[in-house]
């Protein structure tokens, strides 16, 4: 990343291994010290403007934003309605004015880049219908934590081939993680994001199955997301049928390797793509998974703001 032009993250191909390197090996030290860098962003503002629901990555941001002293401006989106009430280049100009970054969630990727091509300040995608960067960093550091090298290790995912699969083949390129993938036929991760992937790292093996089953095989992670993401919720009944035999439950990970761990991104909807009694069993890990966002969260920030 260059000292002086700004960046932006709305894709993990935004990024290389050394880059992701960098942002893991700084959440290490934000996780330690919390509190290390409190003047970071003093007297700065961050634009946070949400066009869908969130939990996690909304409030991680903000108290990450407070740890740095910053102030977090949270925006929701029909305040603004960009690309309807004022164009994404007039948004991008102005707010640019004002702030020290945009993480921006919402539907079409192709806004986020927009966005980011006129912003004068770095851009953050926090979640597109294609993409979730942000969340993949942060499961890679927990699975750093938890398996301390990254590379050699098969992550499966079993589901949807939605937007954090879609990020999640990118990150495993750039960890140099195998991964395999369990969707029915027509719910595969867009094929693009396979082809990115291996340019980013030829020497991986990506599986696309419909078998959930071979897909789990020997996976050091299986990892899986809702079955009905954010907007799709009128396909809820039609997909619950679809996707029952993608469940992750007890006999679906005794095909995994004895030490496999299973990671979902949350929100969790037990009994359909995760079974309670898994769930049960790895929440602590699940949950140092939603608390490890704050940390690589702040990373992101650092990185892309600060140009460390
Ligand atoms: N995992 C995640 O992004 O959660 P939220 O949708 O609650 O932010
Ligand atoms: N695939 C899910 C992820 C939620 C964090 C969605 O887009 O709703």
């Amino acid at each position: 990343m260059s000292k002086t032009k700004k960046s932006n993250l709305i894709s993990l191909a935004d990024i290389s291994a050394n880059t992701l390197k960098q942002i893991l090996s700084l959440a290490k030290e934000l996780k330690k010290e919390p509190l290390s860098k409190s003047f970071f962003l003093k007297n700065k503002s961050i634009a946070l403007i949400f066009a869908k629901p969130s939990l996690r990555t909304r409030v991680s941001f903000e108290a990450g934003i407070n740890h740095f002293g910053g102030n977090p401006i949270t925006i929701k989106m029909d305040e603004i309605s960009v690309g309807i009430r004022e164009n994404v280049e007039d948004i991008a100009n102005v707010l640019s004015k004002y702030v020290s970054a945009i993480v921006i969630r919402t539907f079409e990727q192709k806004q986020i880049e927009e966005l980011g091509r006129f912003s004068h300040v770095p851009v953050i995608n926090a979640l597109s219908n294609e993409e979730h960067p942000c969340q993949i960093i942060s499961d890679l550091f927990t699975i750093k934590e938890i398996f301390k090298d990254l590379s050699d290790l098969k992550l499966a995912y079993i589901g949807d081939g939605n937007n954090v699969v879609q990020s999640l083949i990118l990150g495993c390129a750039l960890a140099n993680m195998d991964i395999s993938i369990a969707s029915p036929k027509n719910y595969l991760p867009n094929k693009y994001y396979i082809e990115i992937a291996k340019r980013i790292n030829s020497k991986i093996r990506i599986e696309l199955t419909s078998n959930p089953k071979q897909a789990a095989k020997n996976a050091n992670v299986i990892y899986t997301d809702v079955w009905t993401s954010m907007g799709q919720e009128k396909e809820f009944t039609k997909r619950a049928k679809i996707f029952k035999p993608y469940q992750i439950n007890d006999e679906l990970l005794s095909y995994a390797d004895k030490k496999a761990i299973v990671l979902h991104c949350l929100p969790a909807h037990k009994e359909q793509e995760i079974s309670s009694k898994v769930f049960d069993r790895f929440s602590e890990i699940i949950y140092q998974q939603a608390e490890n966002r704050l940390h690589a969260q702040k990373a992101i920030l650092m990185k892309f703001i600060g140009n460390r």
